[in-house]
């Protein structure tokens, strides 16, 4: 772990995670998990208005960095992909999401950047990236780590594309500590899995990246920052 906070590890604060099982799940998680058809995009809508604030706020925290190379993992409509250009104007972004709906929502919203040549867009799986081992300087995720198949050993495939030193920066916005919303969540959707916060840093250690997690406060961001050693 990294940082003065390490201690506060110990304490079990809440990570919502989910991993998805489709026969357990709603019609509009399902579209979270995987946006298809014309709901998806309307879902996708939503989610590149809804998720601007814990995106920006996520990106507060990482340190002084200037990537070259960033990917952006389930990157949906690309809201994040675009913020992150705009944030580095030298660096060049990839996007990988397992959604066709999601990669040509992505390609039209940051067509810019496609014909500037900083952006290549791919449908694919976490699970299995078609990118060399340490190729990127930087990679973030917004609210898609939940449906990943397999979280430790995911983790373990973006740490293989993130150079030696590059930073993982996983942002989420509905962190909670409270055993009630916990259980909330839970009764909505049965198939989530919850992982606390100390478990997801040891996912992020055991996949190679010294790791640290901040939490805003007053409110359900929270940001996972890892660094690939
Ligand atoms: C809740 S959406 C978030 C989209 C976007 N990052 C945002 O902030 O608006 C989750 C995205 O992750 C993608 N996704 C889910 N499982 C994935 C996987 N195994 N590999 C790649 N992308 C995945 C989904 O298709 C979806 O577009």
């Amino acid at each position: 772990m990294i940082g003065p906070d390490a201690k506060i590890l110990d304490l079990t604060s809440i990570l919502i995670s989910f991993q998805v099982h489709p026969e357990a799940m709603t019609e509009d998680l399902s579209q979270c998990a995987c946006p298809h058809g014309d709901k998806g995009k309307e879902t996708i809508d939503g989610m590149n208005e809804e998720h601007v604030p814990q995106i920006t706020w996520g990106l507060v925290n990482l340190p002084e960095i200037d990537p070259k190379r960033i990917l952006d993992i389930g990157c949906g409509g690309g809201i994040f992909t675009k913020l992150i250009l705009e944030k580095y104007p030298k660096a060049k972004a990839w996007g990988i999401d397992i959604s066709e709906v999601s990669i040509d929502y992505s390609k039209e919203f940051n067509s810019k950047f496609i014909e500037d040549g900083r952006l290549a867009l791919s449908i694919g799986n976490v699970a299995d990236m078609p990118y060399e081992d340490d190729f990127f300087d930087l990679i973030v995720s917004n609210a898609s780590h939940f449906f990943w198949p397999d979280l430790p050993e995911n983790l373990k495939e973006v740490s293989r594309v993130l150079r030696k030193g590059g930073i993982l920066c996983l942002t989420v916005g509905i962190h909670t500590t409270d055993p009630a919303v916990i259980s909330g969540y839970k009764e909505q959707y049965p198939s989530m899995t919850i992982v606390s916060d100390h478990t997801m840093l040891e996912y992020m250690e055991d996949a190679g990246m010294s790791s640290e997690y901040k939490v805003k406060p007053d409110s359900t961001f929270c940001c996972y920052i890892g660094i690939r050693r």
